[in-house]
């Protein structure tokens, strides 16, 4: 008996110390330790040993059993460590490398000018209106005093949608919106997407127009010009003075189309200003009395002046942008170049 635990002692001691894995791990478990095992044979060869020899026997036995499986923990314990340290190896982080550069996301020109220009109305205390893109005729054109057959209606190739919906050809219809909903006092803007079957390098189908309307009593032309004086110094610069034009729109009476003088040569006459020393930026007037009638307002009681502006056309004339469509094909060599 005795010679049969030193023969296995030897056999575990050279398993045991040849165990690299979880798997080896588990089959010296089952050679050995398990019910099955080497140690447990042992148990059954005690019954053929003396009776007086069995006492000790089955001691040795068990301090056999207690030693195999202390050096079972020992390995499970060390090969534990062994795997833990592999997987930091292997997740380690050289905190000593430098970062990856990113790059910061930035805003659209036409989304800085808009901002620009929506800040400095803010400052006159209008408040941000946001009609439909997709309008009726009632409102893109009829209640605007452009009737059905009225001429103006060619000036503006329109996509229709079905026969009295379309895709809205400028922000005006919102004047008609805000007029419905609110009573004077008004003071609104009204950003957003227009659309007209128009293409070339100063139109696209699709562009931003930033419409402006005051409804109150007395207002006049002179409110009118202080405003887009004002409007004309931030966007384009202190040194610049604003100029009315008289002109014609079926929603306004009087018309004014607005020029600034030009920011680029002063005034003297250059290529931007085609030698005028003037370029022109918005549309605007006074709100036709029919206008404000469509929507329940009281000529004699109240007045209201209103403007268009092209967001594109100030962000071409601010950042000399000479082909509308750089702004829309999102080449990143081109919008690299705007910073808020
Ligand atoms: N809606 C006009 C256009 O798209 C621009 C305009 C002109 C708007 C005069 C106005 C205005 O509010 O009073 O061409």
């Amino acid at each position: 008996m005795e010679t049969k635990l030193k023969a296995l002692r030897e056999q575990v001691e050279a398993a045991i110390s040849s165990v690299q894995s979880k798997e080896e791990l588990s089959a010296f478990w089952q050679q050995f330790l398990s019910k099955k095992g080497r140690i447990q044979d042992l148990m059954k060869v005690l019954g053929t040993v003396p009776k007086e020899e069995r006492p000790a026997m089955g001691k040795l036995i068990n301090e056999f059993k207690e030693q195999v499986s202390a050096r079972y923990e020992e390995a499970a314990q060390k090969l534990e460590e062994l795997e833990l340290e592999a997987l930091n190896r292997s997740e380690q982080v050289d905190i000593t490398l430098p970062s990856r550069k990113r790059a910061p996301g930035a805003l659209h020109p036409i989304t800085i000018t808009k901002n620009q220009m929506i800040d400095v109305f803010a400052g006159m205390g209008f408040k941000i209106f946001e009609g439909p893109e997709i309008e009726d005729d009632d409102h893109n054109f009829t209640r605007l005093n452009v009737a059905k057959n009225h001429p103006a209606r060619d000036t503006q190739d329109t996509f229709y949608i079905a026969e009295d919906i379309l895709l809205r050809t400028h922000t005006s219809p919102g004047q008609i919106r805000v007029m419905d909903s609110e009573k004077p006092p008004i003071k609104v803007l009204v950003p957003g997407r227009v659309f007209r079957s128009d293409s070339d390098a100063t139109h696209s189908p699709m562009f931003h127009q930033m419409e402006g309307l005051v409804v109150d009593r007395k207002i006049t032309l002179c409110d009118l010009q202080g405003m887009l004086d004002e409007f004309s110094r931030k966007i384009f610069g202190d040194s610049v003075k604003t100029r009315l034009r008289p002109s014609y729109f079926p929603f306004t009476e009087p018309s004014v189309e607005v020029d600034v003088s030009c920011f680029e040569c002063g005034g003297a006459g250059c290529s931007l200003c085609k030698g005028t020393g003037w370029i022109e930026v918005l549309g605007g007037g006074i709100v036709h009395q029919k206008v404000l009638e469509n929507c329940g307002i009281d000529p004699k009681e109240y007045s209201g002046l209103a403007f268009g502006i092209g967001i594109e056309r100030i962000a071409m004339l601010k950042y000399g942008i000479n082909n509308i469509g750089l702004l829309y094909e999102n080449d990143l060599r081109f919008l690299k170049q705007f910073k808020d």
